[in-house]
């Protein structure tokens, strides 16, 4: 049995990789989709050619990785792609967010990077030499960022991660591609707070291209996935200019 397995289906760019994958990937038997609400899992069933597998829970509690290695486990399929979307933010200073709640800053380490490296973990015996893995990182992962520390960090650690398992995995035929987007068009900024930096409300890019352009780039086997002139710039940027220039200038904005 050939699968997909995206985490993050029940919104935003995890549910639009499942809406491609089916388009992009043709002879698939299954995707396997993990997100919390499962009323949202049902509801893409309906929009997809090829047959979903549910696996509703939390993936920052142990019941969901039991439930999804005990199925890899049962049918030992072959995994064409993992897709790892699930993940938020929340924008603050560190003190501001930990005054909302104790928990939210350890939720989004726990969640961006614990579970996207324990899915990763438990999904890779089940890969062969034609495997892609794709991971949702961002554009956030380029630089710290004040108001978005916490978060940012998290990116920084998808990305390191993605890339050096990449050249881990490179001898084996397992492709691995970070995705990192600017602002995109999703419920993730109902969690995260809404944009307050006139730059990146400027950016805003919609789902279905991000989604495509890194589906393109991961059958590329490209290590990289960034969407629009704007990010490569950043991206360009980040490389170029200190780190304490552009915390200054940050620091400008946000005033
Ligand atoms: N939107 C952006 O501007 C942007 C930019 C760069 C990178 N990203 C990254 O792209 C990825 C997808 O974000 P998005 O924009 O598509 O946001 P989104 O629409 O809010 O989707 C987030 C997904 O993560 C799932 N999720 C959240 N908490 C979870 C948990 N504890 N357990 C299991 N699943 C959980 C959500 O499902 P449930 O709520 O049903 O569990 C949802 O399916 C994230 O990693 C995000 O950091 C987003």
């Amino acid at each position: 049995m050939k699968i997909a397995a995206v985490t993050g289906a029940s919104s935003g760019m995890g549910r639009e990789f499942v809406r491609q994958i089916s388009c992009f990937y043709k002879n698939l038997d299954e995707i396997w989709v993990v997100a919390r609400r499962k009323d949202r899992l049902e509801a893409l069933r309906d929009e997809c050619r090829i047959p979903l597998r549910i696996f509703a829970g939390d993936l920052t509690k142990k019941q969901v990785y039991r439930e999804y290695h005990s199925a890899l486990k049962e049918y030992a399929p072959d995994v064409r792609i993992l897709v790892n979307a699930a993940g938020f933010g929340k924008s603050g200073t560190f003190r501001e967010i930990a005054s909302e709640g104790k928990r939210i800053q350890t939720d989004m380490v726990d969640l961006n990077c614990r579970a996207l490296t324990r899915m990763t973990q438990i999904t890779l015996p089940y890969m062969g030499k034609c495997g892609r893995i794709i991971n949702l990182a961002s554009a956030a992962a380029f630089c710290p960022q004040p108001s978005f520390a916490v978060y940012a960090a998290t990116k920084s650690y998808v990305l390191s991660f993605s890339q050096a398992l990449g050249a881990e995995l490179r001898p084996s035929g397992i492709s691995v591609t970070a995705v990192c987007p600017g602002p995109v068009d999703t419920e993730f900024f109902t969690v995260s707070g809404a944009l307050t930096n006139p730059l990146k409300k400027l950016t805003m890019a919609k789902a279905p291209q991000v989604v495509r352009r890194a589906l393109e780039d991961s059958r590329k086997r490209k290590a990289l996935s960034v969407y629009g002139t704007g990010m490569k710039a950043a991206r360009l940027g980040a490389k170029l200019v200190p780190h304490s220039l552009i915390l200054k200038a940050e620091e400008l904005l946000i005033q």
